[in-house]
């Protein structure tokens, strides 16, 4: 951990404000990026609510303001600076708000953030959030002693994953991230019927466009004692479906003196040893190492979800190739043919990026072409963001203008907009389990009628195992149950029910 003697010149104070009990520390957190960071987050804020500090709704309320960041597109970037600028003014006029950039973003950048941003006070990359409390408490002690002025020190914990010729300067140790993980045991109540558990760190498979190697480092694999332990405290407390989360999750291999233990094994190991989990899902799959081992165990496992986010990014071999994703759309296609040919009713859902530099007329045609063989329930379309450092903008290759970029991203998504009806509609009529998540958003009480006055019958949201939101009327007790319904109508994005159970 670094302490830098940044010159963080001391704001003129504003008494008022600046006296606003900061004895009692009020902490806000606010997620960018991929479900890692949400789970990142939760894990902080446990670290902190066992410290006293109180988990805060609005920025407003908060002495302390943290961005758990994302660096994957320029866009994510944006987003957390507009955020800072806000916080500067509150420093601005005098305020005594501590604020931390925490994620992905503070390690790619590194210190350079600080050179526009000087009034930061914490830095921390993913790998390094178990030190979060005790660089929050530094900063708190320094504030106490003189509480009018801004600190002065940045409290700075990175790795430096950020690559030189594409190696490593720091290997994370996963003793060290397992003490964030651990922190999940001391929490005191698990509210949620819905819960990730990490399973891998990391990524060594440098895709040309991507940040993420250079921001989570080195792929790491948590022990499965770990894992089935974590598992087994969550369902105690409650919890009904736990998702595994890691970059290339299907890449999961942990070796120890006595055995080794691949992704196959993992999830056989928790489907038969946390038999009251209703359900388990994993992502993100990576096209290159699925094994047919792993196939069959989400066949034969019953609470195992038919359900598989696999990213092919492109159609286009020449561009999979640029884009070094280690295989090709015959080997991607087998590997769908696998899965089906085991669960013929799997949802597939599937990223693709758009524009990546060089991609012709023809390549972003054979990615829709893949987009009708595929037939994914649903996918998640980006338009090409170079990111510093990575392969594909050192190479400064012939960029795709802006414009093209949105029109393809306007027809992918139209194409797959027809896909995911088409899929959605062939569900009409059949009876699905699904888990009760919540009240629905958009009209909670648009079947409420008479029966209403006699029976409280509210318009609740709920997802089946192949990811599909299925909003039906019903009971508020319903909320964290498993329940049937008979799925009435259709739409690409969502399905409508009755309750049947
Ligand atoms: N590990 C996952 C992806 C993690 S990043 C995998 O390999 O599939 C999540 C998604 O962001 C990627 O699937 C990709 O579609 C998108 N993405 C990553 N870098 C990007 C970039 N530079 N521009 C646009 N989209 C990007
Ligand atoms: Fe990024 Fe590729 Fe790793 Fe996914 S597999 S995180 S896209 S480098
Ligand atoms: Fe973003 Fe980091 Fe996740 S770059 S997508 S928050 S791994």
């Amino acid at each position: 951990m670094l302490k830098l003697p940044l010159s963080k010149s001391p704001l003129e104070p504003n008494l008022a404000l600046a006296s606003k009990d900061i004895s009692e520390p009020k902490v806000y957190i606010e997620t960018f990026g991929c479900q890692m960071n949400i789970l990142d987050s939760e894990l902080v804020q446990n670290q902190l609510t066992d410290l006293g500090y109180l988990a805060v709704k609005n920025p407003e309320d908060a002495n302390i303001v943290l961005f758990n960041t994302c660096s994957v597109r320029d866009l994510s970037e944006q987003k957390v600076l507009s955020r800072l600028g806000i916080i500067k003014q509150r420093k601005d006029n005098g305020e005594n708000v501590i604020v931390g950039v925490l994620g992905c973003m503070a390690e790619r950048t590194n210190t350079d953030i600080l050179k526009k941003h000087p009034f930061i006070d914490l830095l921390a990359g993913p790998s390094k959030l178990h030190q979060v409390p005790h660089l929050l408490q530094n900063l708190r002690a320094e504030q106490q002693t003189n509480p009018l002025f801004s600190t002065s020190t940045t409290q700075v914990a990175l790795s430096n994953f950020r690559t030189r010729k594409g190696k490593s300067s720091e290997v994370s140790k996963m003793d060290d991230l397992e003490i964030l993980d651990a922190s999940r045991l001391s929490a005191t109540e698990f509210r949620s019927k819905q819960a990730y558990i990490r399973i891998t760190r990391g990524c060594n498979k440098f895709c040309s466009f991507c940040v993420v190697p250079r921001t989570r480092g080195p792929e790491v694999h948590r022990s499965p004692n770990a894992i089935v332990d974590e598992a087994k405290r969550l369902v105690d407390s409650g919890v009904m479906e736990i998702t595994l989360l890691g970059q290339t999750i299907n890449h999961y291999n942990f070796i120890n003196e006595n055995q080794e233990t691949n992704f196959a094994n993992l999830l056989y190991r928790i489907h038969e040893e946390v038999p009251q989990l209703q359900r388990l899902r994993f992502l993100t799959s990576h096209p290159r190492d699925f094994s047919d081992e792993a196939l069959d165990v989400m066949a034969s496992s019953k609470r195992i979800c038919k359900y598989l986010h696999i990213p092919a990014q492109s159609g286009s071999d020449d561009v999979l190739r640029r884009m070094n994703r280690g295989y090709t759309t015959e080997i991607y296609m087998n590997l769908i043919e696998r899965a089906r040919k085991r669960m013929p009713n799997i949802s597939i859902l599937g990223d693709m990026i758009v524009g990546f530099p060089g991609e012709s007329d023809a390549d972003f045609e054979a990615s829709l072409e893949l987009l009708r063989k595929v037939r994914y329930k649903n996918i998640f379309v980006f338009k090409y963001s170079p990111r510093p450092d990575t392969i594909a903008y050192k190479k400064e290759l012939e960029q795709i203008p802006v414009p093209v970029k949105r029109e393809r991203n306007r027809r992918m998504l139209e194409v797959q907009h027809e896909i995911s009806l088409a899929h959605h509609e062939e569900m009409i009529g059949q009876n699905l389990s699904v888990l009760v998540e919540g009240v629905a958003k958009i009209n909670p009480n648009a079947d409420s009628d008479l029966i209403t006055i006699l029976k409280p019958v509210t318009r609740l949201t709920s997802r089946t195992e192949g990811d599909h939101i299925v909003s039906f009327s019903g009971p508020k007790s319903l909320i964290g149950q498993m329940v049937e319904v008979k799925i009435t109508r259709a739409t690409s994005l969502s399905l409508t029910g009755e309750l049947v159970s």
